[in-house]
């Protein structure tokens, strides 16, 4: 059954673990939770009792037309498949981060979704954060000069099994330092720094986007303290976000900019106003599935994604620089 005028989309959250229950909570916020799904029947269950919604199965949901957009938080390497099945259902699609492990993948699912109309969004979750909004308009409005150097350290400790820190982490800088560059890097280079048997835990990745600006990101899910900062860095100013700080200092503007022979001074700590980026999200979403804007972490911007994330991957294992 279609929603009556003026109610949100019916949304199922597949996938209900530790950022899968975030969703569950923020779409049952919103109105918009109709059921969830986990192939836990532990996680099903906790996630039946804090949201009041049927746990069901993935093809159930799939096949009830009265669900309109399925919210994906299952393991990075189902994402791509499940995220198919749902487009192919006729069904909007909220996939978690990254899209796809694959570039291919990710093609595919970004022609199946222009294809047939359908929204296909990944939750790069950062892009609906007020603080790197109003770093991404500051940056727009030329307040930091010519952009040079963007540098990203995402650092902090992953509990659990060791999942590949470069597509677990890397992903949100990407967007961000994708969305600022306003273009694809010419080259990618990466390298591991420390591992968990095979499984990469720490490194660095390398963007030359030309015409003189370039961005590095350090990531590691084995840092004892935790560090997510974006430092911009321009001929007039450089401006730092630093997401784990309280809203007043999450955005911060120094002078004069890069400019090695005179000190940085802090100039503006930017006012903010506090605002949960998951539920600026999930809005985006529903509104994308009721005939709003394409949302900022729509296919083309996700596939972008993607590409930098497999260029890197290459550049691993080559030890050279890979074009995306
Ligand atoms: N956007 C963000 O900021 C953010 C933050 C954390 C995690 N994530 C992403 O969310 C996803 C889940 O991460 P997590 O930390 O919650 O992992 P998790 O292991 O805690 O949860 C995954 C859940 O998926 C369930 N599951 C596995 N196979 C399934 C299937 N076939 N059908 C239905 N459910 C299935 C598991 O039982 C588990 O409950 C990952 O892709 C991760 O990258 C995104």
């Amino acid at each position: 059954m279609p929603p009556s005028a003026g109610e949100p989309p019916s949304v199922a959250v597949v996938g209900c673990g530790a950022w899968g229950r975030n969703h569950v909570r923020t779409f049952k916020a919103l109105g918009a939770l109709g059921a969830v799904a986990d192939a836990s029947p532990a996680a099903a269950e906790a996630a039946v009792a804090s949201a009041g919604v049927p746990a069901r199965g993935f093809g159930d949901i799939l096949s009830d037309p009265a669900i309109a957009g399925v919210v994906i938080a299952a393991p990075d390497a189902l994402h791509a498949d499940m995220a198919r099945q749902v487009l192919d259902a006729g069904k909007h699609v909220l996939v978690e981060k990254p899209m796809a492990m694959s570039v291919a993948d990710a093609n595919d699912l970004a022609a199946r979704a222009r294809d047939s109309g359908l929204v296909l969004m990944t939750g790069h979750i950062l892009l609906y954060h007020a603080g790197f909004r109003r770093l991404r308009e500051t940056v727009a409005r030329g307040t930091l000069g010519r952009p040079l150097h963007i540098a990203a350290r995402r650092l902090h400790w992953a509990p659990g099994a060791p999942r590949h820190a470069l597509w677990d982490l890397c992903p949100h800088d990407l967007s961000m330092l994708l969305a600022l560059a306003e273009r694809l890097p010419v080259a990618v280079r990466s390298i591991v720094t420390a591992s968990a048997g095979t499984i990469p835990q720490a490194g660095t990745v390398h963007l030359d986007f030309g015409d003189g600006l370039d961005a590095g990101i350090s990531f590691s899910a084995i840092s004892p303290v935790k560090l997510h900062q974006l430092t911009v860095s321009g001929t007039n100013a450089q401006a730092v976000f630093e997401d784990s700080r309280p809203w007043p200092e999450k955005l911060a503007l120094y002078r004069p900019g890069l400019d090695v022979r005179r000190s940085p001074v802090l100039r503006d700590a930017v006012p903010l106003t506090p605002g949960e980026p998951l539920a600026e999200e999930a809005r985006a979403f529903l509104a994308a599935m009721t005939g709003g804007a394409e949302p900022e972490s729509g296919a083309v911007e996700a596939l972008g994604v993607v590409r930098v994330l497999a260029a890197a991957a290459r550049a691993i294992a080559s030890g050279g620089a890979e074009t995306p």
